[in-house]
């Protein structure tokens, strides 16, 4: 019953992204294609609220983390040394009828199209990362890959960094970009793409203080997430056993969300020791060490990895802020409101601001005036198409905390004293204030930023 209703409220988180914007199927009028999501005006807005939010976070608003932009191509030899040419696969089999493919680990219960039960081959290990050819020669010399994930770029810009970084260990390099796997089964919307965004951090330290800085920054996350306007209702930890962690990890936590198709990962937290410094050390033949002038002291960094996906960010957002509220519409009836609960900081469009009636252009040129005083500092949307409820209804679905209509007081046509007076609706309580046009950005900043 539950997974029915669950099921059920997946189905409309997904109609509504596309209905407002959030999220369309990628290549949608050529049928789609499958594990890719294109982002619409909304949803652009969203993502790029939470790359600046954990931006801001995790290396603006510190002293030991700095940031580089790398590139998704890289020497084909950086995936050698990181174990992604080796192991980055998943086991699969292939049907030898119908030449269906599918992953050991989860073969279909479904007979053969072709007639009786599959007639399945050894498990064959498949890589998940996507190949391609660096100049006009398509041969095995050419060949690089995607960058599955954007870590390796930070490992292999250490020394670079370090030289011009000023920083001292600890301290750490931060990253968002593209990460790309051909992931077997994409599922669950956007959960698992095959095109996605990571925001990874790797946090050098001392050897032997890897266990307490790694327990600071699965706090500093788990925060984080309170942050951005996620229940902590609905995130827990998984902390990995010791089998579960690979050969050179010392701890990994995984902050997970509770999404309506299960609880799942958000971000892993890892404590990869020297492994990835010390691979790249070996196989570039350059070194990976880091001397300490206080000690005198020459080491390899072990490495703490707070790393997080944006997709998943966004749509664990989209998940925790859809509600459903039934209310008295104008008419006196009964209606259900849909409304998306952002927390301000995160919402796509922060103010929308409307001239009560499209042809009254005293109205308009008021509003416009509201909207250029409103635009430099926020998010803010003009909308001028059918009536304030529906309105206010489209802005609910968008998340919009704020909505300031020009009426016929603003002009002053109802009595000197409410001239250039505007209403300002809040999205959760639907309440409408009367506020003076000159108190709106203070007003809205301080809402915004407390
Ligand atoms: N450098 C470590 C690393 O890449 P990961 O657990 O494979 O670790 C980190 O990925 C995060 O990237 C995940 O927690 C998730 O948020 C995101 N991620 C991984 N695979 C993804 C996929 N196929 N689709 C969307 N997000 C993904």
């Amino acid at each position: 019953m539950v997974e029915k209703r669950q099921s059920g409220l997946m189905d409309k988180i997904v109609a509504l992204c596309k209905r407002r914007g959030f999220i369309f199927q990628s290549s949608e009028i050529y049928g789609g294609i499958n594990g890719f999501w294109d982002y619409g005006p909304a949803g652009a807005e969203l993502k790029r609220n939470i790359k600046d939010a954990w931006w801001n976070d995790v290396v603006r608003s510190r002293t030991d983390v700095v940031g580089i932009d790398g590139t998704i191509i890289t020497h084909p030899r950086v995936w050698e040394a990181s174990g992604h040419i080796e192991s980055f696969t998943d086991p699969m089999v292939d049907c030898k009828k119908c030449k269906g493919r599918w992953r050991a680990d989860q073969l279909p219960d479904t007979k053969c199209p072709e007639g009786g039960p599959h007639d399945y081959t050894e498990a064959r290990k498949f890589n998940l990362m996507f190949k391609t050819n660096v100049g006009p020669v398509e041969d095995t010399s050419s060949v690089a890959y995607l960058r599955p994930e954007t870590a390796q770029v930070i490992f292999v810009q250490f020394q670079n960094v370090l030289s011009v970084a000023r920083q001292k260990v600890p301290f750490g390099i931060a990253q968002i970009g593209k990460a790309f796997r051909n992931e077997i089964n994409p599922r669950n919307f956007t959960f698992r793409s095959r095109e996605f965004e990571q925001m990874e951090l790797e946090f050098f330290v001392k050897p032997g203080a890897d266990a307490q800085w790694h327990e600071y920054w699965v706090k500093e996350r788990l925060k984080w997430y309170e942050t951005i306007g996620l229940p902590a209702a609905k995130l827990s930890c998984y902390n990995y056993k010791k089998e579960e962690l690979a050969h050179y990890a010392s701890a990994c936590v995984d902050v997970m969300f509770e999404f309506p198709f299960g609880v799942q990962e958000l971000e892993g937290i890892a404590a990869r020791g020297d492994f990835d410094l010390s691979q790249h050390q070996k196989f570039s033949g350059k070194s990976m060490e880091y001397f300490d002038d206080e000690t005198k002291e020459k080491f390899i960094p072990h490495v703490v990895e707070p790393s997080a996906g944006v997709d998943r960010i966004a749509l664990a957002l989209l998940c925790a802020a859809y509600a459903e509220e039934t209310i008295t519409g104008e008419n006196g009836k009964t209606e259900t409101r849909v409304v998306m609960r952002f927390a301000p900081r995160i919402a796509p469009v922060k103010v929308a601001v409307f001239p009560l009636l499209r042809n009254k252009p005293l109205l308009i040129e008021k509003a416009k005036e509201v909207f250029k005083l409103l635009q430099p500092h926020f998010t803010t949307e003009w909308d001028d198409r059918g009536n304030i409820g529906k309105r206010y209804r489209y802005q609910d679905e968008q998340g919009t905390p704020w909505c300031v209509t020009v009426d016929f007081e603003t002009l002053g046509e109802k009595g000197p004293e409410l001239k250039d007076t505007v209403t300002l609706r809040d999205r959760d309580t639907m309440k409408q204030e009367r506020i003076k046009i000159a108190d709106l950005v203070p007003l809205i900043s301080h809402k915004l930023h407390g």
